[in-house]
């Protein structure tokens, strides 16, 4: 059987998986990130290692790479990338030669979206919005059953909206980025900032706020509430069937779900004269994008001996 690998690289680790055709897991990969400003190398050397050990008894037939950053539209280039050294650099061509052997590149939010279509909480909705929060914020916009990618392959970029004038300075340049106030990152800040420890986690803030200690719960209904105010801003651009939450985060479920539909209602224009969509964990949960990449792979390279 063919052998189909996805690579989902973001701003703090990178997950590669070896996908079935039903889309399911069967075996996982895991590397940090060296950094956002290491050589560009480092983190090719990084996915090079984790595609690797997911191939050592079969070749892969393609890989896809789920890039947190900006992708042209032919799918060739990270053009730039908030939290990652790519500038604007052929990524798919150079790791198709080096792995000698068929890739392809998309956002990594478009491939969570593209996962959640085919197997996940998107189903067969044909207007939906996709949103990752991870190290930043992810989005893709789900129109007539596939992800819009714009004119430049950059539809979706929800993170870097500005929700803060004269805001928080943000990692791609910008001033009070939405990503800034709803993400893993914004979630360590915030316990950072009211006597948390410094080198504390993501993770271990969901596992605190689970025990129910005070600053984590409080650290989630500050994330939770920006979300559902920026979901809101998207629903009134998009008018979604549905809204699905994915990314790392995401594991955290209610507490961050729960105070995000609060503000989503309270915030939306004409809540109570139309359909507030529901508001939904991704089913695939933050292995969304390297389904998705995965995905993306067999669908390109399905037929027999086809070369990148
Ligand atoms: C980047 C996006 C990416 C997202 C999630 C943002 O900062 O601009 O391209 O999808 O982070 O990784
Ligand atoms: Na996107
Ligand atoms: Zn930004």
């Amino acid at each position: 059987m063919a052998l189909f690998i996805g690579v989902d690289i973001g701003g703090t680790k990178v997950l590669a998986a070896a996908v079935s055709t039903t889309g399911r897991v069967l075996r996982t990969a895991h590397r940090t990130t060296p950094g956002r400003r290491v050589e560009a190398s480092l983190i090719e050397d990084a996915l090079t290692e984790a595609v690797e050990e997911l191939s050592t008894t079969r070749r892969p037939s393609a890989i896809g790479i789920a890039a947190a950053g900006f992708v042209d539209v032919q799918g060739e280039r990270v053009r730039f990338a908030p939290h990652l050294p790519w500038r604007d650099e052929g990524v798919r061509a150079r790791l198709a030669e080096r792995w000698n052997a068929p890739v392809v590149l998309d956002n990594d939010a478009n491939c969570a979206a593209r996962a959640e279509i085919a197997y996940g909480a998107v189903g067969h909705s044909q207007y939906a919005l996709v949103v990752t929060l991870g190290t930043g914020i992810g989005g893709a916009v789900v129109i007539d059953g596939a992800v819009h990618r714009g004119h430049n392959g950059m539809a979706g970029e929800f993170g870097h909206m500005q929700v803060v004038p004269n805001g928080q300075a943000c990692e791609c340049g910008g001033i009070g980025c939405w990503e800034r106030y709803c993400s893993g990152n914004a979630l360590v800040r915030f316990v950072q900032a009211n006597g948390g420890r410094q080198d504390i986690t993501g993770p271990e803030i969901t596992e605190a706020a689970r025990a129910g200690d005070p600053v984590a719960l409080a650290a989630f209904a500050e994330v939770g509430e920006w979300l559902g105010v920026g979901v809101s801003n998207l629903v009134e651009a998009f008018d979604p069937e549905i809204v699905v939450i994915g990314g790392g985060v995401s594991a955290a479920d209610e507490l961050l779900l729960a105070p995000a539909r609060v503000a989503l209602r309270a915030t939306l224009v004409g809540a109570e004269h139309r359909a507030v969509p529901p508001l939904v964990r991704a089913s695939l949960g933050p292995e969304a994008g390297a389904i998705g990449a995965a995905y993306l792979a067999r669908e390109r390279f399905r037929s027999a001996g086809t070369r990148a």
